[in-house]
């Protein structure tokens, strides 16, 4: 199972320093966990996560190597401050930048070419879901986001309803059951046969046994209850059970 958090544009640093500490104190049996902090916390962030096993992740990369790229941050130096995974494809990104697939995929190739695996996000939205396009739109989105050259081993896929972030809504295991049967089978048919596909969506400690119990979830991305240690640890407990 994997846990990964995802703290978006938070915390200050005195709490994201003191957060991170508190992760380490915990370990879970079978979880691999992950931290996608913000960029400029990566190196602070990263030293307090040291010896603890827990992975740092970047939440985003430009898809060139270096460059004249005002404000963007590269694969490379993701790699140099300890990251060894880039978040790609958020829907916060897909919404707030006009991130594309084919962006997501140009990155995702970058990355790995600095030695980072990726996680790349899909998931429709409220309206794309009433419409009865939920899948046809997620598979759509996988198709374009993943590059058919990276490892199975190198790559996660995190399904997060666009409706759920943040909201406090959450699927139903009926949802989540369907759709992470059709990211399994689009993921096994080209190729990603070891890949993992992680839950993300107003996932908490009071929910997150249920989500974990439904097949093919391997984990989870976890945003709000992430920022608060005893929430992020008793989600992992229900990973390591
Ligand atoms: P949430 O965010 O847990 O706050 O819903 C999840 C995410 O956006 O990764």
């Amino acid at each position: 199972m994997i846990v990964a958090a995802n703290w978006k544009m938070n915390p200050e640093l005195s709490v994201a320093a003191k957060l991170a500490s508190d992760y380490c104190a915990t370990s879970f049996a079978g979880v691999t966990r992950i931290l996608f902090a913000p960029h400029p916390y990566l190196v602070p962030v990263g030293v307090r996560l040291e010896g603890s096993g827990i992975l740092l992740g970047g939440q985003d990369c430009h898809p060139s190597a270096s460059g004249a790229h005002t404000g963007d941050v590269s694969t490379g130096m993701l790699h140099d401050c300890g990251a060894s995974v880039v978040l790609l494809g958020h829907s916060e990104r897909r919404a707030d930048h006009g991130e594309t697939s084919e962006l997501v995929a140009a990155k995702a190739v970058q990355a790995f070419s600095s030695s980072l695996s990726v996680m790349i996000c899909v998931g429709e939205t409220l309206a794309e879901r009433e419409a009865g396009n939920a899948r046809v739109t997620v598979l759509e989105q996988l198709a374009i986001s993943v590059p058919s050259t990276l490892p199975t081993t190198a790559l996660t896929i995190a399904y997060e309803p666009v409706w759920a972030i943040g909201t406090g809504k959450v699927a139903t295991a009926v949802e989540i059951a369907e759709m992470h049967l059709g990211i399994r089978g689009w993921l096994d048919e080209a190729g990603f046969n070891q890949t993992k596909i992680l839950y993300g969506g107003s996932v908490k400690p009071g929910n997150a046994a249920e989500i974990f119990a439904v097949p093919h979830v391997d984990g989870a991305l976890v945003g709000g209850a992430s920022l608060i240690a005893a929430d992020f640890d008793g989600i992992c407990a229900a990973a390591a059970d």
